[in-house]
């Protein structure tokens, strides 16, 4: 059985239990990361405890663990599983109130949880003939940029583009592209790469700004810029980035081919960057 953290300490999955007044379960008072780790060394570490910095800011909570200590944590956890590519999960919530009141009680200690689990690798079919999305308005509240455990409308989204026969949902909101229900999304139009710029409407993703960098360093022309939703469904490439599905081309939207309905070029490209960039991490040549 997993050993996951809870609370200050390290112990079977089976016996980690949180209280039913937590309010991480009752609200969704609470926030998350999800960190790739590849052969034992944690991908983006900082920008990673710099988006929960962020987040705990935002709902008006104090970090409970230094970076540091955050970083020990993880990588006991990925010790478990030495050299196998992981997924760290943490999670901070609000804590244990004595009775259910939506206001936030004085003093009550945060629950702190954090647990590794295997990577698997992205399918090599995946890699070949790319993934299917459908546009879909974004459902979600006004303060996405929050990494807030409370996924029911992700999670009603992605339902919704597996129903209609899709692997991923792409987000619409005021005629605009916002990003994906669990990644970020990238258009090429015309000669540009472009993806949405950050703002309250999405994710400041880590996988988006790792594609961004990868992106630069090739000397490809790039914007954080606005999709029009209706300008989608004519882009030459789309893709799709996040941890724990690196970057992946979508090639059908709305079941239609995207540009040639094979991955494109650029994806190719920047798909070798960040494989050369994962390369470096498992040799431990990249600081995290
Ligand atoms: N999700 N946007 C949303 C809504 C997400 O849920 C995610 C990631 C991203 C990509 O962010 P990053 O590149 O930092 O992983 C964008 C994670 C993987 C999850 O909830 O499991």
């Amino acid at each position: 059985m997993p050993r996951v953290y809870l609370n200050g300490e390290f112990m079977d999955q089976t016996h980690a239990c949180v209280p039913v007044m937590d309010r991480g379960f009752l609200f969704g008072d609470a926030v998350y990361e999800v960190i790739p780790a590849y052969g034992g060394h944690l991908l983006q570490l900082g920008a990673h405890l710099s988006r929960l910095e962020a987040s705990l800011a935002a709902i008006r909570m104090q970090n409970p663990l230094t970076h540091d200590a955050w970083r020990q944590v993880l990588e006991t956890l990925l010790a478990e599983s030495p050299g196998q590519d992981q997924l760290l999960y943490l999670q901070v919530t609000r804590g244990v109130m004595p009775r259910r009141q939506h206001a936030i009680p004085n003093d009550i200690p945060p629950t702190v949880f954090a647990q590794s689990s295997p990577l698997p690798p992205v399918p090599p079919a995946l890699l070949k003939k790319g993934i299917s999305a459908v546009v879909l308005d974004d459902i979600r509240w006004a303060r996405c940029d929050i990494k807030a455990t409370t996924l029911l409308a992700n999670i009603l989204l992605k339902e919704e583009a597996r129903r209609q026969g899709a692997d991923e949902a792409i987000l619409r909101r005021d005629g605009r592209i916002t990003e994906g229900a669990a990644c970020n999304v990238f258009a090429v139009l015309g000669d540009e790469i472009v993806t949405p710029p950050k703002g309250r409407d999405l994710l400041p993703g880590i996988t988006r700004d790792l594609v961004l960098e990868l992106v630069c360093d090739a000397g490809l022309p790039c914007r954080e810029a606005p999709i029009a939703a209706d300008r989608l469904a004519g882009a030459e490439e789309i893709w799709i980035t996040s941890s724990s599905r690196e970057v992946l081309p979508v090639t059908q939207l709305d079941h239609a081919p995207v540009g040639s309905g094979e991955p494109g070029p650029l994806w190719q490209q920047v798909r070798a960057g960040f494989e050369r960039r994962v390369d470096r991490l498992r040799r431990g040549e990249e600081t995290p």
